[in-house]
């Protein structure tokens, strides 16, 4: 496997507070994520955290949830920032031939976690995409993250079949814009680079990667502005956003790698968790004397 990009954490971002300004960046930055599980998605939770507060879409949609680490993630930005948001998750919860197959075990670990915190706001839908369009009218998702099958027909296909979906103020998340894998059929790059363009966009090149792409009419200022950002601005947010996105991805790793060595979450993976949670506040500091 290789990257388009390569991901490159500055240790100072000079500019950062104008960025933060423009961004209308706030403790979003600091929070870390309530849920982690088996995924190449941890690295994306930031901008996840900032986009739904930027955007607080009426209506998000996910295809292709998984264990749902993405899905939960903005599931957590609408209920912390107390949004109006219908959330949906769409998946036969099967797998496919990149995912790997698996059993009806995901979809309850997934159903009891969303039974527990978000029922009142998010439904799992256990379908297929093409049967799931049919639930939605045209004009009707600000926020659409297309996570399905990633060889470069499915991703068309998926984008075809659910563009008209999207409202005036619409945006489609795309995952794996970064991973060329042949072997595998990974075509999501090859589709980015055709797409990224005709549209507002902005790259995330983290790991496996995130495309954003402004497909409605009018965004919200920050939302612009990450648009129009070029050349060092624009590697300077994603250094922001991907350097937390990375302390994110390796704390997923540690606890997974814990609970598979011990079969479960013990007190010394939870201990760093905390520990980590706390520098995670840090920014706050900052925060708080901005607005004194
Ligand atoms: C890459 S995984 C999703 C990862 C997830 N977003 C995360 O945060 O880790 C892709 C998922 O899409 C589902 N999938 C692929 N094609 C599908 C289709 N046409 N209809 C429904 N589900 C599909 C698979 O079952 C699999 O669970």
């Amino acid at each position: 496997m290789k990257f388009v990009d390569d991901f490159v954490p500055y240790e100072q971002i000079s500019n950062f507070s104008e960025l933060a300004l423009k961004l209308e960046l706030d403790l979003e930055i600091s929070w870390l994520p309530e849920y982690l599980n088996i995924s190449a998605w941890s690295e994306n939770i930031p901008i996840a955290f900032w986009l739904t507060k930027i955007l607080k879409p009426n209506t998000f949609v996910e295809l292709g949830t998984h264990y749902a680490v993405s899905y939960m993630s903005f599931c957590q930005a609408v209920s912390k920032l107390s949004l109006s948001t219908n959330c949906f998750a769409v998946d036969t919860w099967k797998g496919d031939s990149q995912a790997g197959y698996y059993d009806s075990k995901v979809f309850d670990i997934v159903n009891k976690y969303n039974k527990l915190h978000y029922t009142h706001f998010s439904k799992l839908l256990r379908k297929t995409f093409d049967e799931a369009r049919l639930d939605f009218e045209k004009n009707s998702i600000d926020l659409l993250h297309i996570d399905g099958l990633h060889t470069y027909d499915a991703v068309k296909h998926d984008y075809e079949t659910w563009i008209d979906t999207l409202s005036d103020k619409g945006v489609i998340l795309f995952h794996d814009i970064n991973v060329i894998n042949d072997e595998q059929n990974f075509g999501v790059w090859k589709f980015w680079q055709e797409l990224r363009d005709s549209f507002p966009s902005f790259t995330l090149p983290i790991g496996p990667g995130l495309g954003i792409l402004g497909v409605g009419k009018r965004f919200p200022s920050p939302l612009q502005f990450l648009f129009s950002a070029k050349g060092n601005e624009a590697r300077n947010i994603q250094s922001i956003f991907g350097s937390n996105g990375l302390l994110i991805k390796s704390i997923n790793d540690l606890i997974l790698t814990k609970q598979r060595e011990e079969k479960l979450l013990n007190s010394f993976a939870w201990k760093i968790f905390k520990s980590l949670r706390a520098i995670g506040r840090l920014p706050s500091r900052f925060f708080s004397k901005k607005q004194q």
